[in-house]
C-alpha cells in the first residue's frame, strides 16, 4: 500500500476528529420503524427519511419478493441495453399518472437523477440559476454541466428579489434553468415554487424542483408543485423513490420530449445498471398505497404537528420549518454531537448534521417524524428530550 496515501488519509481523519465532524456509521440491527434496534439496544427512530412508514410495509415486501421469484434477482444490463422489463416501463407510467405529467423516468436514485438530468438538459451557451441551500446532488449537477462561472448563479435562499437580480444577468444566454429543493432537507421550509414559476414566465426560464422531501409529503404526497397547483408550469420535478416511497431510486417527471431525450443522453441511464425487479415491484406496490389511501399522509401530519408542538414547548428552537423535518438547532458541532449521544443513552436516535452538510455553526439533530411512529413513543422521545436539553443547559 502507499503510504503517502495512507498517511494523507490518516492525517484528514484527524483532523475531522479534533473538530468534532467525524460522523461514525450507525448500524441498523433491526428493520426501519418507530423504534429499531442499534448497538443491541431499543431506541425511538427520529433519523429516517422513511416518511410514510412503507419501508418495511408487508404490502411492499410481497410484491418485492414476487417479482424476485417471478424476474429474478437482477435486471441484467443497463436501461438502454436489455435491462428495461416490463415493471420499469410500468412503473414510469404509473409514477407519471400519479404526479398528473406527460411522463416520467427512473433513476438509480435521486442523487443520480440530479447528476444526470441537469447536465443533460443543458449546453455551453445556456445558464444555471441556483438557491443556495440546495442538495449536494444539485451542486454536483451543477458542476457536471460543467458551465464557466459566469454562466452560473446562485441566489439567496428563497429571496425572490436575488432571483431576479440573477434571471436578468443571464438575460444574454439561450437557455435558462431555475433548480430549486421543493422542501429543503436540513431545514423542512419550502420554496416559494409559484413565485419562481412567474418569474420564470417573465425571464423565459425553465424550473427544475428537486422534491425529494415533498415526494409523499405535500400535495397529498403528489409533491410540492402539486401542492402550490404549479406542476403543469415546472418543466422537470425531481423525486425520490427512496424516502417516502421507502424503497430506492429516483425519477424526474414532466414532458415526454424530456423523458426521451434523457433515454438518449442522460449518463447513469445508459451506463449504469437498471434497478432489480424487487425494488421496482415494491415501489408500484408503494405508489399504489400513497395513490388510493390517504391514512399514511395524514398520519404523517399528525405525528408532525404532534412532535413539533411538543418540541417547541420545551423551548428548542426548530428553526423555520414547514414540514415534517425538524431540526433541533444547537449551533455548536459539539453540543449537537453530545446531544446526539445522549439522547441514545435515554432511548432516542436522532442524529447529528454538523458541517458540511450543514453550514459551520448551524449544527443539530435533525428529527424525522413519520407516520409509523406512535404516540407513546413521540412522548417517549419528547421526556428524553427534555431531560437531556436540561442536562446540556440547551433549554
Ligand atoms: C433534496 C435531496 N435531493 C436528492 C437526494 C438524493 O436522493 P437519493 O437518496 O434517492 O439518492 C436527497 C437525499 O438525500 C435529498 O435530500
Amino acid at each position: 500500500m502507499n503510504s503517502t496515501l495512507q498517511n494523507w488519509l490518516g492525517e484528514q481523519l484527524d483532523t475531522l476528529k479534533e473538530q468534532n465532524l467525524y460522523r461514525p456509521l450507525v448500524e441498523l440491527q433491526s428493520p426501519q420503524g418507530g423504534r429499531i434496534t442499534v448497538n443491541g439496544k431499543r431506541v425511538v427512530n427520529l433519523s429516517s427519511n422513511n416518511y410514510l412508514g412503507l419501508a418495511n410495509h408487508p404490502k411492499l415486501k410481497e410484491a418485492a419478493s414476487k417479482a424476485a421469484l417471478e424476474w429474478g434477482a437482477g435486471a441484467g444490463a443497463v436501461r438502454t441495453i436489455i435491462g428495461t422489463m416490463t415493471l420499469h416501463e410500468q412503473l414510469e407510467e404509473r409514477l407519471a399518472k400519479f404526479k398528473h405529467v406527460e411522463a416520467s423516468i427512473v433513476f438509480q436514485s435521486g442523487f443520480t437523477a440530479n447528476a444526470g438530468t441537469i447536465p443533460t438538459i443543458t449546453t455551453k451557451d445556456d445558464a444555471i440559476i441556483s438557491d443556495e441551500l440546495n442538495h449536494a446532488s444539485i451542486i454536483d449537477g451543477v458542476r457536471l454541466a460543467g458551465l464557466p462561472s459566469d454562466q452560473r448563479a446562485v441566489f439567496k435562499h428563497k429571496d425572490m428579489d436575488s432571483l431576479e437580480a440573477c434571471l436578468k444577468r443571464m438575460q444574454g444566454f439561450k437557455k435558462r434553468l431555475i433548480i430549486t429543493d421543493g422542501v429543503f432537507s436540513m431545514d423542512g421550509d419550502v420554496a416559494p415554487l409559484k413565485d419562481i414559476c412567474d418569474l420564470a414566465a417573465r425571464y423565459d426560464s425553465a424550473v427544475m424542483v428537486d422534491d425529494a422531501h415533498g415526494s409523499g409529503v405535500l400535495g397529498g404526497g403528489r409533491g410540492t408543485a402539486y401542492h402550490f397547483g404549479v406542476h403543469q408550469q415546472i418543466d422537470i420535478q425531481l423525486g425520490t423513490l427512496s424516502k417516502a416511497v421507502g424503497v430506492m431510486g429516483g425519477y424526474i417527471a414532466g414532458s415526454a420530449r424530456l423523458r426521451a431525450w434523457l433515454t438518449q443522453r442522460a449518463r447513469p441511464f445508459l451506463f449504469s445498471t437498471a434497478h432489480p425487479p424487487a425494488v421496482v415491484a415494491a415501489i408500484l406496490a408503494a405508489i399504489e398505497l400513497m395513490d388510493t389511501d390517504p391514512s399514511f399522509t395524514n398520519r404523517l401530519w399528525e405525528n408532525t404537528r404532534y412532535w413539533q408542538t411538543g418540541v417547541k414547548k420545551l423551548g428548542f428552537d426548530i428553526g423555520e420549518t414547514e414540514t415534517p423535518i425538524t431540526p433541533v438547532i444547537t449551533g455548536d458541532e459539539g453540543k449537537a454531537q453530545q446531544l446526539q449521544r445522549e439522547l441514545f443513552d435515554e432511548g432516542v436516535l436522532a442524529l447529528a448534521v454538523v458541517f458540511p452538510t450543514v453550514g459551520r455553526g448551524k449544527a443539530r439533530i435533525r428529527t424525522m417524524p413519520n407516520a409509523s411512529h406512535t404516540t407513546e413513543e413521540l412522548d417517549d422521545a419528547l421526556a428524553a428530550l427534555e431531560k437531556v436539553g436540561k442536562r446540556l443547559a440547551l433549554i
